[in-house]
């Protein structure tokens, strides 16, 4: 699903270039549940990103289901990572305005889905959340855990390909997060392909590989 060739990527913002990432050779297959660890600065949510298609390798080769990434432009990697990925994030990236319901509606609408359609959807997805009787509540009135379930529940939207999450857990008490995990772990063996970024340790030890990574390098897990 998944297959990286001597990845590397090289910011060159201030004044000195820093190597983010310095050769990485990785292959996931699909319906795999991994987790990525490593000290921060590591290359950690740089790794993710390209994963994901949101930014580029300064040079290697990614292909993703058969897609050469590293040849695209930026519509036709905007396309692939609606269609291919989604996103689980610390902060949870809620429309903070918006209702359990039209947050999860959003990539469908992007999509071009009907109402009826949508609607119909996005039940489905917060009950599988367990988020039933939460559908009309916004970010604010739900709790930590609530509001990443939501998240979860759009990243799931479009049937992406693979789920990327990065440190998803990062800002929840330990039950909420471990609920969060459980979850991964339902939808891992419904057959989704998930990747997690995480420090903790039990979260890792959940997962079915881990993935270390060391000054821009996999130092384990490949
Ligand atoms: N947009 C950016 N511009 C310049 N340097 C960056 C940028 N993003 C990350 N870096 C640098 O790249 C290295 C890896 O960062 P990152 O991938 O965020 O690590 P991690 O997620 O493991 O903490 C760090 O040295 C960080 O400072
Ligand atoms: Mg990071």
């Amino acid at each position: 699903m998944i297959h990286m060739k001597a990845i590397k990527k090289i910011y060159s913002t201030g004044k000195v270039d820093v190597e983010a990432l310095r050769g990485i050779d990785l292959k996931v297959e699909k319906n795999e549940f991994i987790s990525i660890m490593g000290p921060s600065g590591s290359g950690k949510s740089t790794l993710m990103n390209i994963m994901g298609c949101l930014d580029t390798p300064t040079s290697g080769e990614y292909y993703l289901e058969q897609e050469e990434v590293q040849t695209l432009n930026p519509n036709q990697l905007a396309e692939i990572r609606n269609q291919k990925v989604g996103f689980v994030f610390q902060n949870f990236n809620l429309l903070p305005y918006a209702t359990a319901f039209e947050n999860v509606e959003v990539p469908l609408i992007f999509k071009g889905v009907s109402l009826r359609k949508r609607r119909k959807r996005s039940e489905e997805l917060l009950e599988r959340v367990g988020l039933k009787d939460r559908m009309d509540h916004k970010p604010t009135e739900l709790s930590g855990g609530e509001m990443q379930r939501v998240s979860i529940a759009r990243a799931l939207a479009n049937e992406p390909s693979i789920i990327l999450a990065d440190e998803p857990t990062g800002n929840l008490d330990s039950v909420s997060g471990k609920e969060i995990v459980d979850l991964f772990e339902d939808l891992w063996k419904q057959g989704h392909t998930i990747i997690v970024i995480t420090h903790d340790q039990e979260i890792s030890t959940r997962t079915k590989r881990i993935i270390k990574l060391r000054d821009g390098m996999v130092v384990d897990g490949a």
